[in-house]
């Protein structure tokens, strides 16, 4: 069990560094299957989520080196055909970027179902549609995805994709690169992170047009070879900070960001009355005055981050008036509400819809991180909230920010981390 201790009240100043893109790099990590040769790989996060594919890979026989905390090399191409330990995928939801990188460097693919963050049903069917419609044959059994290409050819085709997908956009590319013909992807999503594993992909030899549309081009090419990739920096992990600077107080200027990926979260702090102030890469928040209330509706890119939505959240429990969320792409992404509630915020929740009442304070309390963007959130209310806070299952959030403690008490937030096991009475035996 990790908990992060709070002790409230402090506003907080000064810079941080964001890391690399978590959601780019584990597309990036899988993808690295279908590259015949190393790829050296710089602002690779060191999060959990990381840790584990690089865990998985490595299982499968890749050769991995760490030249620093954020650059790897990665050597796949003696890798043989290996099913990924299904007890490592199952804790993590990106595993399923496997099945695309299997499939198209061993034309097959057996991936047990991925897990991650648990906020209602993630199915996986857009995925299946997309190499089913690329020549491939994919059934599931047994707890495990088996997709196959008839002969070993994948003809590719075109699909259209009944809901954007993040997860879908990116696997069909991944499994699409080395087809034997040409994928088009309608209904594409357009995320920061799915243009950036095109271009790790175009940078090792592939062809890929229109990321970044809603319409992308995959022609199949025989190999891909190794080379330099550095990923972008991360949107979400930008985003929390941004919002912490704004229902805490003080002033944070995140740098090594693309402001143009953060707009929207800029564009809706400034509607609460933050003042940001970007630059070339870095934004500046300083909070000025009481938050004012505001709406938001998650959407795919560019459109609100669904990811931003509990932090916001924060930011609108602590600010004046009433506000409202619609959460547009889960159906349960409102839990930590419940726990927001507990810090003294007035937030009713019906479905897909939460009306928040502005309070004045929240007061520190014992609170659990439901996942991993939840758990930022919890964090931000108890930096801004009168008294202790402590945070439960903060496993969750070290899926996610890298260094979160450290850079937040380089800001001047009173927090430390705590490990202890899970059940005493079972680890004392064990021992
Ligand atoms: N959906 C389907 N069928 C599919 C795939 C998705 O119905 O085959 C639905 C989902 O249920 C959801 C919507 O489509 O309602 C969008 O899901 P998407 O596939 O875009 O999400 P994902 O690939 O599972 C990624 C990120 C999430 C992020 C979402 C949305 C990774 C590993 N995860 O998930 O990140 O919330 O996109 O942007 O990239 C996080 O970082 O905290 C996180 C949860």
């Amino acid at each position: 069990m990790i908990k992060y201790l709070i002790q409230g009240g402090k506003p907080l100043e000064g810079e941080v560094v964001i890391s690399g893109a978590k959601n780019a790099a584990v597309g990036i990590l899988p993808a690295t299957l279908l590259v015949d040769g190393v790829c050296k790989i710089e602002n690779v996060p060191d999060i959990s989520d990381v840790r584990l594919l690089l865990e998985i890979l490595s299982d499968m026989g890749a050769i991995i080196r760490r030249q620093s905390p954020n650059v790897l090399e990665i050597d796949c191409s003696h890798v043989h055909d290996m099913v990924a330990p299904m007890e490592l995928v199952r804790r993590i939801r990106a595993s399923y970027y496997l099945i695309g990188a299997q499939l198209g460097r061993f034309r097959h693919a057996q991936v047990a179902l991925p897990g991650g963050c648990n906020f209602g049903p993630r199915p996986i069917d857009q995925h299946i549609k997309g190499f089913e419609a690329m020549g491939a044959e994919v059934r599931q059994d047994g707890g495990f995805i088996f997709a196959s290409a008839p002969d070993g050819c994948l003809p590719g085709g075109r699909v259209n994709l009944d809901v954007v997908s993040v997860g879908a956009t990116m696997n069909i590319m991944i499994g699409a690169v080395l087809a034997n013909g040409t994928t088009i992807i309608e209904n594409a999503a357009k995320e920061p992170h799915i243009v950036d594993l095109a271009n790790f992909l175009n940078s090792m030899g592939a062809k890929i047009s229109g990321a970044g549309t809603d319409v992308i081009k995959v022609r199949g090419v025989r190999s891909l070879h190794g080379g330099f990739y550095s990923i972008i920096p991360d949107q979400i992990e930008a985003g929390t900070y941004m919002a912490a600077a704004a229902a805490v107080g003080g002033c944070v200027t995140v740098r090594n960001v693309i402001p143009k990926h953060l707009d929207c979260i800029s564009a809706k702090l400034r509607e609460m009355g933050a003042k940001v102030t970007e630059y070339d890469d870095a934004i500046t928040v300083e909070k000025v005055r009481r938050l004012r209330r505001t709406h938001v509706k998650t959407m795919p890119y560019p459109g609100f981050p669904t990811d931003m939505q509990p932090q916001v959240g924060v930011c609108m429990a602590l600010a004046q008036g009433t506000s409202i969320i619609s959460e547009g792409i889960y159906d349960t992404r409102f839990r930590y509400c419940s726990e927001l509630n507990r810090m003294g915020a007035a937030i009713q929740v019906d479905t897909k819809m939460a009306v928040v009442e502005g309070v004045e304070k929240l007061h520190g309390s014992v609170v659990k991180a439901c996942d991993l963007r939840a758990g930022a959130a919890m964090v931000i209310a108890g930096l801004a909230a009168d008294g202790q806070t402590t945070v439960e299952d903060a496993h969750y959030i070290e899926r996610g920010y890298e260094c979160f403690i450290d850079k937040l008490r380089a800001l001047g937030a009173d927090i430390r981390r705590i490990e202890a096991p899970d059940n005493p009475t079972k680890a004392k035996h064990a021992g």
